[in-house]
């Protein structure tokens, strides 16, 4: 039996909703036939969006939404995408597959999207290929309240109110496919783009600016952005994803063994020991704390599905990745202290999406059911935890069987969420509160295979479920969690 414990009065830092974002790329079909599809499509759509994914992604408390890129954003010239749609020049994504962009999704559409669903922006400006100028533009296009050319233009375009853009990136990437830099020669370029990134309505739409982080465990990056220009940006973006093998056999999504099972747990669960030694670093620079860490791309990547374009990154979702999702998220969870956004990659139909679409068929993957599972832990304090927990998996990829975060509404009520990593065993796990009697306990359970997955053939194959396998006791309960499990525990504390 595996112990864990929950204090109520350990209260350590709201865990931003932001935690819970979504990235969306033009790559593959993430824009075009994922998200939007155009106001002449027989598919449902509202302004071109389309009606099914729009609902499932609110459903799931979608906090906010980067675009558009990605390797895709330093290639973006935004003016290309705005103004009368037949005028509007199509481009080859050269980056992603080769095919023609008609840029017939841009800053109007996009802000529509976020519009309907009801979530904050997050734009990605392009300092690979674009000016200081061109970037400087688009935030006056985009959130300029006066008269200005920027903001007439956008006038003449429909749009006569500003935007509110929460996030600014200034370039993506740009240790590679944004520009090759050095972090040096980044930093100083970050500087001078990011001045002219203006807050022109600090007062409703401040702007915050993030810089291109490291790429995985290159320490070196964010020790010399810290350096350079650390007292210039509000958040440093990682970027991490978990690959089973090496780049150039990712292996398949929906095709491993147990061992290629573990070994991906097992590489994402060193996000973790990544995140720590990033902040370290960030610490020495920033003792007060002002920059926020960002990890704006995470997930998984394997080999596209066999017959899809290489480019476009399509690929399936097991209880693998939603174990994945689950660990992560509580992992995000516990720094909720020092991380304020995450994006994972990215939301339809690329990497480790939430929603895949086939013509008018939309599957929701399991990676879409934990994140509707934990959204109770957004804007919650987290709480301090701790569960105790073999380590588990083959001689050469161990991780925790448990790994745990708790967080507490205003209302008192408890959100514990637990991923049991084991392929085959379950666990049982005695939990207390402490100094609490505990009233009421419901729970939900994401489970099944390691390799099970909802097809467009058979949709439901993995969905959550109301989970009943354990009893209360005075200050918490006793539960069996099935293998390879993602369970949600609410706790209701006695009143009075
Ligand atoms: O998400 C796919 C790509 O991964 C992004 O365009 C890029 O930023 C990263 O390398």
């Amino acid at each position: 039996m595996e112990n864990y414990l929950i204090n109520p009065n350990h209260r350590i830092a709201v865990i931003n909703k932001d935690l819970y974002g979504h990235f969306s790329e033009h790559l593959g079909r993430c824009i075009y036939e994922g998200l939007f599809v155009g106001r002449n499509s027989d598919i449902p759509n509202v302004n071109g969006m389309r009606s099914d994914v729009v609902n499932a992604l609110k459903d799931m408390g979608i906090p906010v939404l980067r675009w558009p890129g990605g390797c895709f954003a330093d290639e973006y010239h935004w003016k290309d995408g705005v103004g009368p749609l037949a005028a509007r020049k199509k481009m080859i994504n050269t980056h992603w597959g080769g095919g023609v962009e008609d840029n017939s999704f841009g800053t109007h559409e996009f802000q529509e999207l976020i519009a309907q669903l009801g979530c904050d922006c997050y734009i990605a400006g392009n300092v690979g290929s674009g000016t200081v100028q061109e970037m400087s533009e688009w935030v006056e296009y985009m959130t300029f309240p006066g008269q200005s050319p920027m903001s007439e233009l956008r006038r003449q375009n429909g749009r006569e109110a500003p935007w509110r853009v929460k996030y600014f990136g200034v370039g993506n990437e740009n240790w590679g496919c944004g520009g090759n830099m050095d972090p040096a020669f980044y930093a100083n370029t970050f500087k001078r783009y990011a001045t002219y990134v203006r807050q022109y309505d600090p007062q409703n739409n401040w702007i915050y600016k993030v810089a291109c982080g490291p790429n995985g465990e290159d320490y070196r990056w964010t020790e010399e952005l810290m350096r350079i220009a650390g007292w210039h940006m509000n958040g440093l973006a990682l970027h991490y994803y978990t690959v089973t093998h090496d780049w150039s056999h990712k292996g398949s999504a929906t095709e491993f063994s147990e061992a290629e099972y573990y070994t991906t747990l097992r590489k994402a669960y060193h996000i973790d020991r990544i995140i720590n030694r990033h902040l370290e670093i960030m610490n020495r620079y920033d003792p007060d704390h002002h920059v926020d860490l960002i990890v704006d791309e995470w997930g998984t990547w394997y080999d596209v599905e066999p017959g899809t374009n290489p480019g476009y990154l399509y690929q399936q979702n097991t209880m693998r990745d939603a174990v994945v999702a689950g660990l992560t998220l509580n992992i995000f969870n516990k720094h909720a202290d020092s991380i304020r956004m995450a994006n994972i990659a990215q939301t339809v139909n690329v990497l480790q999406s939430v929603a895949l679409t086939d013509g008018p068929e939309l599957v929701l993957t399991p990676t879409y059911y934990v994140f509707k599972m934990y959204k109770t832990h957004q804007q919650n304090t987290l709480l301090g935890s701790h569960i105790t927990a073999p380590q588990i998996g083959s001689a050469d990829d161990k991780l925790p069987q448990l790994i745990e975060s708790a967080s507490v509404n205003e209302a008192g009520e408890i959100c514990a969420t637990v991923t049991n990593t084991a392929a085959d065993k379950a666990a049982e796990i005695r939990c207390q509160v402490a100094a609490t009697a505990v009233a009421q306990v419901t729970a939900e359970i994401l489970t099944g295979a390691i390799d099970d997955y909802n097809s467009f053939g058979q949709k439901q194959t993995v969905e959550t479920k109301p989970f009943d396998d354990f009893r209360l006791t005075d200050d918490g309960f006793v539960a069996t969690l099935p293998a390879c499990s993602v369970v949600k525990f609410n706790i209701t504390p006695s009143r009075g």
